[in-house]
Formats: structure tokens, sequence, C-alpha cells
């Protein structure tokens, strides 16, 4: 879908104006706004956040049809308001076969000071929204898709098209994470996944990517990864990416991003029951966000140095599964007793923040899909964040408010070290006592990095995927590519 600027309108099949509840501004008494006026007037439109109505052969201005979509209140307006508005079009532009559109931004920039912001969220509502998963239909449903979007009323300077290309990778990474995770578990196997990623980073400057397999793992010392993938007859990847962006000779620390790359599992022999076990397909969503990530951290040339890695793996109840009470050993040499195989990406996540804790980086961030304990707590609406380090918590907070991507901090301290201690090993995969398993998880991954790197987990598990009640530019029983913004605003904070 093509997204472009210009200063005049150009007149042609639907014109789409957003509008807030305090309607269009009164001295614009266009045959347009004078409409829209009188929809609201009759209560036919209030104009409520991602409300639309669609009037059909209307025939102002030229203009066949003319598209109402609403912003809310006027008062608490944010790019994500306008983000939503244009996957909220998006989607009424798809549903009466329409494949090009004008927005008219003159009628509603006044709403936001910032306007690189509101063109930036504009772009990526409507990119996210293209998004669908139909690979796998070998019937293809006999639709026009949206092809052409023109944003009028406002003028076309070369600091808006860079806005608007931003905005485009953004939106085009975090559709690459999503098309990655919803491939179901036997067509994205761990080989697969690390083939994808290979394939997708080959023509992207700066980067490059290695993959190590079993034999390889076996030698890294990785026996959280190798552990865990002992009952598939898959066998287990872990995928590097590194970014080189920074040139200069005196290269600073890498940034080091880690995600939990499960592309099935089901709980293993402390088996998850059947109910919903499909989703387990989504437990690489930590890792898809890492390569999102990266892929637009690459594309948009910023000039830091970033290290990503994943651990990739099924955890299935084969017959060399691990079993309930089984001792791995970590990369970092420590002993790890495995009393539920269902948590399993602390195991694999183990060795990955070993690993990275070596290159000595300016600081390490996790996402996994890791508790289900986390989606109690906070539902589909916020990541679970975990530190104990406060500027990083304050740099991820501030990513995140920039992203509009949501995250609440959860506790992570002694009283929950305590509960994961183990009889036999250095530590216990599961607590010893009811409640807090978000914590208990973060305390866990605690042990395995270095105690002078600033680190964060963040808990996913409640945000990667169906999310579509929430968020209008997420498909349903998809992935969300949730984070993969948040991570390139944290990587923006160390360009210099
Ligand atoms: N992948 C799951 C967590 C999960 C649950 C993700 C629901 C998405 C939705 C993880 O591997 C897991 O099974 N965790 C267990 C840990 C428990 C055994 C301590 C859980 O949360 O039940
Ligand atoms: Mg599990
Ligand atoms: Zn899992």
């Amino acid at each position: 879908m093509r997204v472009s600027c210009s200063a005049t309108s150009e007149k042609g099949s639907c014109l789409i104006v957003m509008v807030s509840k305090k309607g269009l501004e009164k001295k614009l008494s266009s045959p347009i706004s004078r409409l829209s006026d009188r929809v609201m007037r009759e209560k036919l439109f209030k104009a409520e956040q991602n409300e639309t109505l669609f009037l059909p052969c209307v025939r102002l201005s030229n203009y066949e049809h003319l598209l109402l979509v609403g912003l809310g209140e006027p008062k608490e307006m944010s790019p994500e308001n306008f983000r939503q508005a244009a996957a909220a079009a998006y989607k009424q532009l798809e549903q009466h076969s329409l494949s090009s559109a004008e927005i008219d931004l003159s009628l509603c920039v006044s709403l936001l000071k910032n306007t690189s912001a509101l063109v930036q969220a504009i772009r990526e509502g409507l990119t996210l929204s293209c998004y669908n998963f139909e690979d796998l239909k070998a019937i293809k449903a006999d639709k026009k898709s949206v092809k052409k979007i023109v944003l009028t009323g406002i003028k076309p300077t070369s600091e808006i098209k860079t806005i608007l290309e931003t905005g485009q990778i953004l939106a085009e990474s975090t559709n690459f994470a999503r098309w990655l995770a919803d491939h179901p578990a036997n067509l994205m196997t761990p080989s697969v996944l690390a083939q994808e990623v290979q394939k997708k980073f080959r023509d992207i400057k700066g980067t490059q990517v290695n993959v190590w397999n079993k034999e390889r793992i076996k030698k890294e010392k990785m026996g959280g990864v190798l552990g865990v993938s002992l009952g598939s007859s898959q066998d287990p990847r872990v995928i590097i990416i590194e970014y080189k962006g920074h040139n200069q000779n005196k290269s600073p620390r890498p940034l080091c991003f880690v995600g939990k790359g499960l592309t099935f599992d089901s709980g293993g022999i402390s088996i998850k029951p059947s109910k919903n076990m499909d989703e387990m397909k989504f437990d690489m969503c930590g890792s898809v966000a890492v390569i999102g990530a990266l892929l637009a951290i690459a594309r948009l040339k910023l000039k830091v140095n970033v290290i990503g890695i994943m651990g990739a793996t099924e955890n299935m109840p084969g017959a060399s599964a691990i079993k309930p009470g089984d001792v791995l050993t970590a990369r970092n040499g420590k002993t790890m007793e495995v009393l539920n195989t269902d948590a399993e990406g602390r195991l694999v996540l183990a060795d990955l923040l070993s690993y990275v804790s070596e290159k000595k980086p300016e600081f390490i961030v996790d996402a996994a899909t890791l508790t289900g304990a986390v989606v109690v707590a906070l539902g589909n609406v916020y990541t679970g964040l975990f530190t104990r380090n406060q500027s990083l918590e304050k740099q991820i907070r501030s990513a995140a408010a920039c992203s509009e991507e949501k995250i609440w901090p959860l506790p992570l301290d002694h009283f929950h070290v305590k509960d994961i201690k183990s009889k036999v090993a250095d530590v216990a995969n599961i607590s010893s006592t009811p409640g807090a398993g978000s914590s208990t998880a973060a305390a866990f991954l605690e042990h395995f990095v270095d105690k002078n790197i600033p680190w964060a987990h963040l808990d996913i598990a409640g945000t990667a995927y169906n999310v579509s009640n929430r968020l209008p530019y997420c498909r349903p029983k998809s992935a969300s590519g949730v984070m993969v913004r948040t991570f390139v605003e944290l990587a923006r904070q160390y360009v210099r």
C-alpha cells in the first residue's frame, strides 16, 4: 500500500475526515463540515473513538463517497487516537472494496501539537491494518485490497516525507514479526525460523546473522536450550543478529535484546490442557519482537550497535524429553532443577542471558511470553516490566510512552528470589509458594545476568496475540508484534 502526502486535494472516490467529539472547526463552513455537523446534531454520528459513518455516493466536493471517523474527546488527544482512527478507516475501505482514498488532515491537524507524530501514527495505523495472514488459504478470498492513500491538507515537507517512511518501516517490521509468529508450528519450526531470518536480513546493510545448530548449542554449553528441545523431533536453533550502525573507531557498547522463541509449547511432560493449546504457536513472540526491532533499527540506519539473540525450540513430551526433577546446567555454570517442564521459557532464556552478559552490553532487555500469571495480573492490555535498575526502567517507560505500547512495572525482589531456591540445584524453575508467578519467573532469569549490567524483562504473554478487541490495527487470533516499536524507541535513545 502506498501512502503519500500532497498539499492539495486530488479529488477521487472516497474522502476520509477524522472528527473529534467537538465536531469539525466551525470556521470551515464547507459542504463537508456542514454535513458532519448535521449528522452529529442528529446523533447519527457521535465521533466516539473509532466510530465510523460511511456515506456512499454523496458526491460532495467531487468525491463520490465520504467517510467520517471518530477521534473521541478532543482534550485527551494523542497520536494513538489517530493510529486507531486510521485503522478504523482502513477497515471501512476494505469492507466497501475501495482501493484508494484521501485523508484530509487540514480538518484535524489542530487537534495535536506534534504534526509529525500525527502523520507517523496514521502511517503506522494504515500499514499495520493492511497485514493479514492469508498465505495458507489455497482458495483466495476475492476482495480488492487498499492500494493507495493520499494525505492532504498539510505541506509535504522533507520532514513529513521522512516521518512517513519511519512509520512505514516500523509498521512493516512489525508485520514481518507478526507473519513469522502467525505461522502454525508445523510450518515454522526452529530451522525454518532461522532460514526466514537469514533470508530477510541478507540484503539489510550493516547486519549479520549467525545460526547455531544443535551441535554448536551443545558446544556452547547451552544446557537449557538443549534440554528443552530434547522431547521434540525438531532440532533447536540459536539465532544471533548483529547490527553495527556505529562505524566510529571507538564503537560504543552494544544494546542487547533477547527473545524467547518457543515455536510450540505443549508443556512437555508437564503437559498443558488441550483447550487453546493451538495458541502456543505464539510462544515465539518474544523472539519475533527482537527480529522485528532489529529489522527496523537497521532499516532506519540508527547509529547504534545492537545484538539480538533468540532461542528457538519446541517443547514436546517425546521419549527423550526432560522430566520433572531433572537438573540442567546453563551456560554460566548454574544448575537448574526442572520441577515443571512447562516452565521452559526461563530455561531457554537462562543460556541466552548468560551469553549476552559476556558481550559487555549497555543493557540487556528480554521479551518473552513467559507466564500465564501476567495475563491474570495485567490482561491483554499491559506488558509486564520487571527490573531492579531504575534508570533502565525510566528509559523503557519513556520509550513505551513514545511508541504508545502499554507497559506496567511489577515487583522483583528478594522475596521472589527466596521462592525459587532448590534443594538439589542452584535454582528451581518454579516457585515453592503459590502466587506472584511472573515475579518468581523474573527472579529466576536474574540468576543468569551479570550483576553489573542493567537488565529488564518484559513478560508479553498477555499482549503478544489476541488483542484485536482493544487495538483495531491488530487482527483477531493473530500476533500483535508488540514491543517492536518500543525496542526501536529504546535504541533511539542511544543514538549519538
Ligand atoms: N508459554 C507459557 C506461558 C503462557 C501462558 C504464554 C499463557 C501465553 C499464554 C509458559 O511456558 C508456561 O507454560 N508457563 C507456566 C509456568 C508455570 C508452570 C510455573 C504458566 O504460566 O502456567
Ligand atoms: Mg510452558
Ligand atoms: Zn512457554
